[in-house]
């Protein structure tokens, strides 16, 4: 399976398959917040945005088909936060625990690195979400705090896990300009 995985950044021909596979979260899960699914604009809209500001934005490719797609963006949008980011990360249900994860979600964190950044935060839906939260504990992030019941999807209260992850000296030195 691995042998057949490629990371690569996102392509244009990309956006009907990961607007596919965020629908699918959109409207079964509680990962995405959101109620209903943006369209194809929206998500190139939104893919362009994230690009032009920057952050890394990939797709895994396993045997022929976009299993999933990952990015940074910014975690908070006042200024003394632009060493932070946030991550996205959505695979295909049916290439949920294939070992696809964790390689994906390695780009983003090495490009994240590379630019500079140096704090990562995962913001996961909700406390019941077992395989984000233990995928971001495999991945190296530490709890960071819950806020409990500030959703409200599906019929019920939604809590916000928040993971963090140092990039590269993280909070051990000063800052560089991101690249
Ligand atoms: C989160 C996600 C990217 C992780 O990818 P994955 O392929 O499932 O990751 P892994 O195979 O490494 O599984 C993660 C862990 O969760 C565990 N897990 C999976 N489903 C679980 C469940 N329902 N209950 C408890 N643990 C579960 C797995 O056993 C694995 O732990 P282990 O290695 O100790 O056995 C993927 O599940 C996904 O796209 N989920 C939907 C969207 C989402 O939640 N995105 C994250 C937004 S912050």
């Amino acid at each position: 399976m691995t042998a057949k995985l490629e990371i690569r950044p996102v392509a244009d021909a990309d956006m009907a398959a990961i607007q596919t596979i965020y629908a699918h979260h959109v409207l079964h899960g509680l990962a995405s917040w959101e109620l209903a699914p943006p369209d194809l604009a929206e998500l190139i809209a939104r893919r362009d945005s994230v690009l032009q500001a920057g952050y890394p934005y990939v797709v895994a490719i396993s045997e022929g088909r976009l299993a999933g797609y990952a990015h940074a963006g910014p975690y908070r949008y006042r200024p003394a936060y632009r060493f932070t980011v946030e991550n996205t990360i959505y695979l295909h249900p049916d290439q949920q625990g294939k070992n696809i994860a964790r390689p994906l979600l390695q780009r983003v964190i090495d490009d994240c690195a590379v630019r500079g950044y140096r704090q990562m935060i995962a913001v996961i839906g909700d406390s019941g979400n077992h395989a984000s939260i233990r995928f971001h504990e495999k991945m190296g992030f530490h709890h960071a705090g819950l806020i409990e019941g500030i959703g409200w999807k599906a019929e019920r209260w939604l809590d916000s896990v928040m993971m963090q992850l140092s990039l590269g000296p993280g909070n051990s030195k000063p800052p560089q300009a991101p690249a």
